[in-house]
């Protein structure tokens, strides 16, 4: 049932959309539009700030300017592409999506829900988004901005379903996609977490949080999932002006690279260096420490001086790389590995290094 004193629905995007009109970012995504162009912009925009993805936009649909591109490509060639915009995941679904959508739909980007949705990485925020804004669909779209906004217009926290339920409700038959990215928008500007400009706000005079004075209270903080502490020990191996990278296995973060390294402390770290790379290592002082956190583990990461006996071997690694420090900034780092880079200042000489034998020789990868 409707609450007494809520808004009329239909009332709403006369409000919302010439406000977006006047007010909407100039974004990649929105200034040449095509399904495709929808797909990548909003899988990019999941877990990454719309700052982070802009100089990023075009150079990547320039480098897959279609699904039949992507397919072309290998899923290394998808994941070096994504470099630096985390959560790799997203990279080899849409690698794999856009393969499906070849063989299945002709390279187009399927207007259909459920065969948008059988494609890896298409759940029900990205499907919404890529029908309504690409395809003109009416279907809704909920991520924590629009979250946001709708339960502060209404006044009250939703469940999950009855939010979706409410949001789907709300969009308007014509101009889904318009109505959609406005409430993004204006969450994303207007109706922020902290600080709301309710001033200029175009449902200031509707919104049922600010009569009631509840704009601050809503929504509820979900509850966080635990976290855990945990270490891990990276080795930053010199030959030659360059260091030793190692691309991970398939599993978590496959594909990327990383000072070689494990999930152990420095007392275990010799034994676990010996097993990953085939051969004897004397760790000596850590040269740079970090803390990252990824999923639920919240790591202190230490790059130590390592020095091996022999040539090292892959062994778990699938391939290893001597690189110069520069060239390694090219490279789909993992989180923890760029930022211990970065906390490396650039040294010609490893002092610690030296108290083991050096490694033999092997050439600089091409
Ligand atoms: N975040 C997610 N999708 C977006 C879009 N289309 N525009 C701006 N920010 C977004």
């Amino acid at each position: 049932m409707r609450q007494r004193d809520a808004v009329d629905p239909a009332d709403l995007p006369a409000l919302l959309l010439p406000w977006f009109a006047r007010n909407a970012r100039v974004l990649p995504w929105r200034t040449r539009r095509s399904a495709w162009r929808s797909w990548v912009s909003e899988l990019m925009l999941q877990q990454t700030t719309v700052a982070a993805v802009v100089p990023r936009f075009e150079g990547f649909l320039e480098r897959f300017p279609s699904p039949a591109a992507m397919a072309a490509a290998t899923e290394q060639d998808v994941v070096d592409a994504w470099a630096g915009l985390g959560y790799y995941s997203r990279a080899r679904n849409l690698h794999r999506a856009a393969t499906l959508a070849v063989a299945r739909h002709g390279g187009t980007v399927p207007r259909d829900p459920d065969a948008l949705r059988a494609l890896p990485g298409i759940g029900a925020y990205t499907a919404g988004a890529i029908l309504s804004i690409a395809h003109g669909v009416r279907a809704a779209c909920v991520d924590g901005n629009i979250r946001r906004v709708l339960s502060r217009l209404d006044g009250r926290d939703r469940t999950p379903r009855d939010l979706e339920r409410r949001a789907q409700e709300l969009v308007p038959a014509d101009r889904p996609g318009e109505w959609n990215e406005a409430l993004m928008e204006l969450g994303a500007t207007v109706c922020r977490p902290q600080d709301p400009l309710c001033g200029v706000c175009p449902f200031g005079g509707v919104c049922r949080a600010r009569r009631l004075g509840r704009v601050a209270a809503l929504p509820a903080a979900r509850a966080r999932p635990a976290t855990a502490a945990a270490v891990a020990s990276h080795a930053w191996i010199e030959r030659r002006g360059t260091i030793l990278l190692a691309r991970r296995p398939p599993g978590p973060l496959g594909g990327l690279w990383e000072f070689p390294g494990a999930r152990v402390a420095r007392r275990a770290f010799p034994r676990a260096l010996a097993a990953l790379l085939g051969t004897a290592a004397t760790v000596a002082a850590p040269r740079a420490e970090v803390r990252h956190t990824i999923t639920r583990w919240r790591i202190t990461a230490t790059l130590y001086d390592t020095a091996l006996a022999c040539r090292p071997r892959p062994g778990p690694y699938p391939e290893l790389a001597w690189v110069a420090r520069a060239r390694a900034l090219t490279f789909p780092l993992t989180a923890a590995a760029r930022k211990l880079l970065a906390a490396t200042a650039p040294r010609s000489r490893t002092p610690h290094a030296s108290a083991a034998p050096p490694a033999p020789a092997r050439p600089p990868r091409a």
